[in-house]
């Protein structure tokens, strides 16, 4: 079973490759990358005036599964993914049971063995319960397939519990991704602290919050020399001082969510609980600030915090909705739109920090079309134009801030080791797409 890729633009940033030509298949493998390839028995898949890119990475999600699967199961959430162009997420361990041992590791990993196709990679917990007091079991979390560590969702609030889990993790080569929150100086706090806050009487989140735990946790990452991933930076400060670590060679990785890049706090100023969440929107100057940081490469990934919710977790009183958006399927038209289009970043470096980044930094053998790499490929249409639809999502989570806006570049067409599992439109054989020109 051969697959013939004709005449796309490929970009890819893990062979600095961003050029016309055609990519072969065959089986779940690229055996060719090159102009004019001729192969007479393959599928061809017409790919002209497309992007064709390896299978995006995505960090950062929420797949909520065991126990809030009303909210999202793995396999909702690996067919929005792959409706969203990735090829591989990594999930968080905010579930119920937590994944804090190797039985729940082993029971995500035979749930995603049985879905759609999407690489899940699990993350387990850095505490016991997500509870900040006891370091879980994580060498055996790493003998069941754990990519890294955290309690996102939560911070650790006890540096001594911090410091030991980066010793820890370290030894295991094991990134800690840190959700970055000082939980005393959040406190009952729903927006960003400033003008929303003022304007709505909601009560705010400062962003020394996040920047007090990032600079801690910077400081620990520097005494232990573990592998630390700063999650979903919202502020501009924590740009700062990972810029400033950076300087001074301390290991540190960092992402950003496209709602942080895209949207400012002004959306709250309706109560859209669409829009509520942790780290909150923030100030125009943070997301010129969290841009300029992916600009200049001080944060490495674009991670969605694709955090599903219900109608019934949403739409009730803002103080009692629950925190998250449904991003992974708007991502690439969210980053496409924003930063691409706007000027900001160029295609290669959007796409380095949707492929390779996060796979380096998870220590997978992802986000490249190398020669002889898995068949993970994703295709992209950059010029289509299209209203976001939440009621269309394929996640259960229609939680978004972003429906009804129009957004410019999708993803078409998502092949993962070798096989479609998701086309616009629904064809599955026999490939047909068009330009939108
Ligand atoms: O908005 C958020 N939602 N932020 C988090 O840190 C957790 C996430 C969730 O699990 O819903
Ligand atoms: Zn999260």
């Amino acid at each position: 079973m051969k697959t013939l890729i004709k005449n796309g633009r490929v970009v890819d940033p893990s062979q600095d490759i961003d050029e016309v030509m055609d990519v072969l298949i065959e089986k779940d493998k690229v055996v060719a990358l090159g102009r004019d390839l001729r192969v007479y028995d393959a599928r061809i898949i017409d790919a002209a005036g497309m992007l064709v890119t390896p299978g995006l990475v995505d960090m950062h999600v929420h797949l909520r599964e065991p126990g809030y699967e009303y909210k999202e199961d793995i396999q909702s959430g690996t067919r929005a993914a792959a409706a969203g162009g990735f090829t591989s997420v990594a999930c968080m361990p905010n579930t119920n049971p937590v994944a804090d041992n190797k039985i729940v590791i082993e029971y995500i990993k035979s749930r995603a063995a049985r879905g759609c196709g999407v690489n899940v990679y699990p993350i387990g917990a850095i505490t016991k319960g997500l509870e900040g007091r006891e370091l879980a079991s994580i060498g055996g979390m790493k003998k069941a397939g754990i990519v890294g560590i955290s309690d996102d969702g939560k911070p650790v609030m006890n540096a001594r519990i911090m410091e030991n889990a980066l010793r820890y993790a370290a030894m295991f080569d094991l990134p800690v991704i840190s959700h970055c929150e000082d939980s005393n100086l959040t406190e009952g706090g729903m927006v960003n602290d400033g003008l929303v806050s003022t304007i709505t009487g909601l009560k705010g989140i400062p962003s020394e919050a996040e920047t007090v735990m990032a600079s801690r946790d910077i400081l620990l990452a520097r005494r232990t020399k573990g592998r630390l991933h700063i999650a979903h930076v919202s502020a501009a400060m924590t740009v700062e001082v990972i810029r400033w670590a950076r300087e001074i060679g301390i290991y540190v990785t960092a992402e950003a969510a496209p709602h942080h890049f895209s949207l400012t706090e002004d959306v709250l100023r309706d109560f859209n609980t669409n829009a509520k969440v942790n780290p909150p929107l923030r100030s125009k100057a943070d997301v010129e600030a969290v841009i300029q940081g992916l600009k200049e490469g001080i944060i490495d990934v674009i991670a969605t915090d694709h955090a599903p919710h219900a109608l019934d977790d949403k739409d009730v009183e803002f103080d009692r909705a629950d925190f998250g958006i449904s991003g992974i399927e708007t991502a690439v038209a969210v980053t496409l739109t924003y930063l691409v289009d706007a000027g900001k970043l160029s295609l290669k470096q959007a796409v380095e920090k949707l492929t390779i980044n996060p796979a380096k930094i998870l220590g997978i053998d992802r986000g490249t079309l190398r020669k002889g790499a898995i068949a993970d490929v994703t295709i992209i249409d950059p010029r289509l134009k299209k209203k976001v639809d939440a009621s269309a999502f394929l996640s259960k989570g229609k939680n978004t801030p972003f429906d009804g806006m129009e957004l410019k570049g999708w993803p078409v067409l998502t092949i993962a080791a070798g096989k479609v599992i998701w086309c616009a439109g629904g064809l599955k054989e026999d490939v047909k797409i068009h330009a939108a020109v």
